[in-house]
């Protein structure tokens, strides 16, 4: 199993896929006519990221197994804390504006020239994006949204630089003389709004436009680099398909802010683009935990002549809503079923919010 999982993710880097995270890395190339690819995969349904590893397979399967997978929530025990002078970090201004490109699944800029080296080891920027909300979550809590610095080595690592982004409080955003001044949580922070200035006009996938001139080393260099500053660092995948291992990532302590009506104007565009919450480090990928749970569910549904709660049970179980009005999402519903098997307990109490989740009683729930 850990041997076959690991030429698996190695194929995967070798073969190269639909990255948006690592959108102009190896792992996903930029096209060379100045294109914008507009990725595949989404965030709902289908397209989601319950269902990344088979939009693609078996390239993006690590999204579906991988134990080492991206975001994860940022408590204790899962990050080495690291100090600003830890990392030396130089982010130029970009003077003549740089591309910014709507992705389907993100908005990018294509920021080049600013360098990280970390361990020896040096890496290039190739892009930062935006997701919304954020990714991954601050000790249980997650912020308004998440800016992603995507770095490449030579040897073809990534690593990424993590900023929060929180809505600024509309107090400091009328007013430039005020106490909040220095703080960049509280105040919205010039180089995103100068970007986020022209995101009307890239509001359809495929479309790119020219942000006004960057002071990046004034602003995001001085942030992340001021003493105060530390990183929540652990090694991590890419956040988007094929969910690639052996990220490294840098979660900041300080965070930058935007006003509210940027915040809007920015939502509307992107939408929602945030993979959930994965499993600790280390522990089984979730969606395997939940795919075996629900296949002994049917299974457990089927042997308790509970058909009609279950369509099919080989190759795949699929669990379908049971009772009437059932599984529709819309609150929670309790369904009775009868059985002329085994007891005379009540055999399946399924809630609604989980379209065709289903709760055994507790007789049967030792079985597992
Ligand atoms: C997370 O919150 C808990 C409970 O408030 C606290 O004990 C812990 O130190 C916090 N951890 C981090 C990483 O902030
Ligand atoms: C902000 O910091 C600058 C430079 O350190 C200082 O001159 C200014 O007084 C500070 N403003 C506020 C409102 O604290
Ligand atoms: C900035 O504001 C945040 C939110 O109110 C606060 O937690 C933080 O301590 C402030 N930072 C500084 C340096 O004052």
């Amino acid at each position: 199993m850990g041997f076959s999982l690991q030429a698996l993710l190695l194929a995967v880097t070798a073969t190269q896929a639909l990255a948006s995270c690592a959108h102009g890395t190896f792992l996903s190339p930029r096209a060379e006519d100045g294109t914008v690819k507009v990725n595949k995969f989404g965030y709902t349904g289908l397209n989601g990221p319950l269902n990344w590893a088979s939009l693609e397979s078996p390239a993006n399967i690590g999204c579906a197994t991988g134990t080492h997978q991206s975001p994860i929530d940022m408590i204790d025990g899962q990050f080495t804390l690291m100090k600003s002078s830890d990392i030396q970090l130089s982010i130029p201004d970009i003077p003549e504006g740089a591309e910014f490109e709507n992705l389907g699944t993100t908005v990018e800029v294509i920021a080049k020239g600013g360098t990280l080296k970390v361990d020896n080891k040096d890496f290039e920027l190739q892009q930062f994006h935006f997701h919304l909300p954020s990714e991954h979550l601050d000790n249980g809590t997650s912020q308004a949204m998440e800016m992603h610095m995507v770095f490449q080595s030579t040897q073809q690592e990534v690593a990424v630089i993590g900023v929060y982004i929180n809505i600024a409080p509309p107090s400091t955003t009328n007013n430039n003389n005020n106490a909040n001044a220095n703080n960049s949580t509280l105040t919205p922070t010039p180089f995103l709004e100068s970007i986020f200035s022209t995101i009307t006009s890239i509001t359809t996938p495929g479309t790119k436009t020219t942000t006004p001139a960057l002071p990046l080393s004034s602003t995001l260099q001085t942030l992340l680099t001021a003493q105060s500053n530390t990183f929540q660092s652990y090694s991590g995948s890419l956040t988007t398909p094929p969910c690639t291992e052996g990220v490294r990532w840098f979660v900041s302590a300080a965070r930058m802010a935007i006003a509210p009506e940027t915040f809007l104007k920015v939502r509307d565009v992107i939408g929602f683009n945030s993979r959930f919450p994965q499993n600790k480090l280390g522990e089984p990928n979730i969606l395997m935990i939940s795919s075996l749970g629900a296949s002994k569910a049917a299974v457990e549904a089927m042997a308790m002549g509970n058909a009609q709660g279950v369509v099919a049970v080989a190759p795949a179980p699929v669990m379908v809503p049971m009772g009437e009005g059932g599984g529709n999402g819309a609150g929670r519903t309790t369904v009775t079923t009868t059985t002329t098997m085994e007891t005379s307990a009540p055999v399946v109490a399924g809630t609604g919010t989980g379209g065709g989740m289903m709760k055994v009683t507790p007789a049967r729930r030792r079985a597992y």
